[in-house]
């Protein structure tokens, strides 16, 4: 191979590194908050996020015993490294599940993979695909077992909101009150009138934003109006799929918004629904639809995680 052809796949490997980072890439796990479901003598659930690989966890003898860790935000998950106890009993760890999602509950959270084995003092990588979540798992499936982890690292990137820079439109639209201010990136708290979208009043008024390619979505993030009308997001329906019949709005329903504070955004979980178009419309007749911004995170279709 010449010089010129290495060169120019190191280059290209180069972006797709910073492609897919954005950033560097940061162990995760390092700023969060751990607990377990027990805690043998002074084996404490931090000595797996301390960067020390000797110092490790230990749960008393229990059913299922778990590990967790707060990443007190939301991650992309690429991978975790699980490092095993150096000193013996290494065959403990087998069959030990790691989950990783939203909600601060183990068997709410998908599985993303399940450690086969790890030699005494060593690491296992588990690929995650860039599955979202604030928490990550590990949890023993065992009826009478003790779980040890020396250190558990977490690396992916921030979430990248999908909306942004895609098409947005609506059933009609009030005065300047575009569609596309419901994805300009700004939750528009400030100004409110001129930051968010809104239809006009009418019979079950609708928006929708078009992703341009079919993604999986893991979540809608709606933030609401902070100055008036708060009950008029009540009731919406957010709907995704690939289908524009009836405008998209015949597409599958992810959830159905109960209400919004004023100002707040609300987030809802879609557990990777497929699909291009991210519709919300309302069930009411003579109203309008004002939404100050719709954030759309997922993954692409190139990601094939088990579970997702
Ligand atoms: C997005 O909207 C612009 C302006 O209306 C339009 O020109 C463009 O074709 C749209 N792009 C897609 C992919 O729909
Ligand atoms: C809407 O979707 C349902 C279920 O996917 C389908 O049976 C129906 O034909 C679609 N069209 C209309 C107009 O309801
Ligand atoms: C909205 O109006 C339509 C047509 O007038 C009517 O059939 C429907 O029941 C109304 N829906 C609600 C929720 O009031």
């Amino acid at each position: 191979m010449t010089g010129f052809y290495r060169y120019m796949l190191l280059l290209l490997g180069f972006f797709s590194m910073t492609k897919k980072s954005d950033g560097v890439e940061v162990n995760a796990a390092r700023s969060g908050t751990t607990s377990q479901s027990s805690t043998d003598f002074n084996w404490y659930s931090q000595y797996a996020t301390d960067g020390v690989s000797t110092s490790c966890t230990h749960t008393l003898i229990q059913a299922n015993p778990w590990w967790r860790v707060d990443l007190l935000k939301t991650l992309s998950v690429d991978r975790l490294v699980v490092t095993n106890r150096p000193d013996c009993c290494a065959e403990r760890i087998n069959g030990a599940e790691i989950r990783v999602g939203h909600i601060a509950d183990i068997y709410s959270n998908p599985v993303c993979c399940v450690i086969p084995s790890i030699p005494a003092g060593a690491s296992y990588t588990c690929s995650c695909n860039g599955r979202e979540g604030r928490y990550v798992y590990v949890v023993l499936p065992s009826a009478s077992g003790v779980l040890t982890v020396c250190e558990v690292e977490v690396y992916g990137v921030l979430p990248e909101n999908l909306a942004l820079g895609k098409n947005a439109t609506q059933s009609s639209t009030w005065y300047t009150w575009y569609a596309g201010h419901a994805i300009d990136g700004n939750r528009g708290l400030s100004q409110p009138s001129t930051w968010c979208s809104s239809t006009h009043y009418q019979n079950n008024p609708w928006w929708r934003v078009d992703l341009h390619n079919v993604y999986k979505v893991s979540r809608v993030v709606v933030t609401n109006r902070a100055d008036c009308c708060l009950d008029q997001v009540n009731g919406v329906k957010i709907l995704i799929g690939n289908s524009l019949e009836d405008n998209g709005n015949n597409n599958s329903m992810c959830a159905v918004i109960p209400s919004i504070a004023a100002g707040g955004s609300a987030t809802f979980v879609c557990n990777y629904m497929e699909g291009r178009y991210v519709n919300l419309i309302s069930p009411r007749n003579s109203t309008a639809l004002p939404l100050c911004e719709v954030e759309v995170y997922g993954i692409d279709q190139s990601h094939t995680a088990s579970g997702i």
